[in-house]
């Protein structure tokens, strides 16, 4: 196992009712910045339920983030932020909506003159608004982490940024909230959250029992959970289940310890910047044809997925072969296709992904060894 240092300041509050706590959570003197997303708030009542519970409070609300969270649309919360001298933020939707509030609560007292430069070149910020969270759409883990994915519409780019500083004060996860989600939002979340287990586990063994066992039991819950969530988005206990999984996938503690991966992200995400493809979409184009690439190196934990996870038994090869089918097998069942045809990715878009990678001039992968030329292998075997 290798060294790790863990700090995790999160306060989760879960389960049914919890809304009416958030009185507590924030400061009684705050300025409070309410943000959103398209609307679904207002439709399932959480709106609602959040109004009342801050009753009395100064509130200034700002709506309209969109999926895959642009600067565009956040920079211009930051200027009303500022001028209303906002002083908390409660993001009040899915992972984007938190997202964009995580590059919020950085930009608004950022005194750089580019504040895109805190995501595309890790500016050094110093302080951040405090932010809470109310959670809807169990996915992508950012209400337990300090990371915020952020796109710019003017350049096609979709970038990541972290920092300690923009982890929630607090995140309130009331299964209840999701049930107004449509299928399509709750098979994504299935499939990112079950990635992004992929992606901290699907390496090489360094003899880190704990943190294996812990990803095979999120992806196990997925796995068992998920489809019933799929059938009855408001079976309680499903998705309460399929919820603090897609949370424990991506709180740091599977990573702990342990080699991790992130090629499958990184891809996707120019996937996205490009085609606009859902997030979790992306993924599954994505990750069944890398581990077809990279299954030498990847063999031993293939073996070991195979056999803990799916149950599969059979040679050493069957099982490497049946691990990659059972994961593409699994975002199908969801409704997610796998091959690149599905979406219009052609050619072209790989010119220009792998084009992406060069610029950078980092590799990605446990090995560092997924250069541009294998990414572009990776989506010419999607392709096929
Ligand atoms: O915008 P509204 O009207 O709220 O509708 C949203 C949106 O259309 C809707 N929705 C959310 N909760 C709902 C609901 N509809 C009905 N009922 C509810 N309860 O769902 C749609 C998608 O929402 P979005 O927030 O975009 O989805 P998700 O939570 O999957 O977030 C995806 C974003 O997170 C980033 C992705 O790249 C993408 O930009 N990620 C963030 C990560 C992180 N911070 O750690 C890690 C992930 O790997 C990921 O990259
Ligand atoms: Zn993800």
């Amino acid at each position: 196992m290798n060294n790790f240092h863990y700090f995790n300041p999160v306060k989760i509050l879960f389960g049914k009712g919890q809304i009416a706590q958030l009185p507590k959570q924030i400061p009684a003197d705050a300025r409070i910045m309410l943000t959103y997303g398209g609307g679904s708030i207002f439709k399932n009542g959480v709106y609602d339920q959040v109004k009342l519970a801050l009753t009395g409070r100064e509130i200034v609300e700002f709506g309209g983030i969109e999926a895959n969270p642009t600067y565009e649309t956040l920079m211009k919360a930051v200027e009303i932020a500022r001028t209303e001298k906002v002083d908390f933020l409660l993001s009040v939707g899915g992972g984007s909506v938190l997202d964009g509030t995580k590059f919020m609560a950085a930009a608004i007292p950022f005194t750089g003159a580019d504040p895109w430069q805190i995501v595309a070149n890790r500016a050094k910020i110093t302080t951040a608004v405090p932010i809470g969270a109310v959670l809807t759409l169990p996915a992508t883990g950012s209400e337990m982490n300090y990371y915020a994915v952020i796109s710019k519409k003017e350049t096609h780019e979709k970038k990541g940024m972290g920092n300690a500083l923009v982890y929630p004060k607090f995140s309130i996860l009331d299964p209840e909230t999701t049930y107004s989600l449509p299928p399509r939002q709750i098979a994504n979340g299935i499939a990112d959250a079950f990635t992004h287990v992929m992606e901290q586990y699907m390496t090489y063994p360094v003899r880190a029992e704990m943190q294996d066992r812990m990803s095979e039991a999120v992806l196990l819950t997925l796995i068992e959970e998920g489809p019933k969530m799929m059938a009855n988005p408001t079976d309680y206990d499903s998705v309460a289940n399929v919820m603090w999984a897609a949370t424990m996938a991506l709180n740091g503690l599977l990573a702990l310890g342990v080699p991790t991966d992130w090629a499958t992200h990184q891809i996707g995400h120019e996937l996205t910047a490009f085609h606009g493809i859902d997030h979790a979409r992306t993924l599954a184009v994505v990750l069944p044809h890398l581990l077809e690439i990279k299954k030498e190196s990847k063999r031993e934990k293939l073996i070991q997925y195979a056999k803990r996870v799916w149950q599969l038994s059979g040679t050493d090869d069957e099982l490497v072969a049946g691990a990659i089918q059972k994961t593409a097998d699994f975002y199908e069942s969801l409704g997610i296709p796998t091959k690149a045809s599905a979406y219009s990715i052609n050619a072209d878009t790989i010119e220009k992904v792998v084009q992406r990678f060069v610029e950078r001039g980092i590799n990605f992968g446990e090995h560092a060894d997924i250069t541009p030329e294998v990414v572009g292998e990776i989506l010419e075997l999607s392709l096929a």
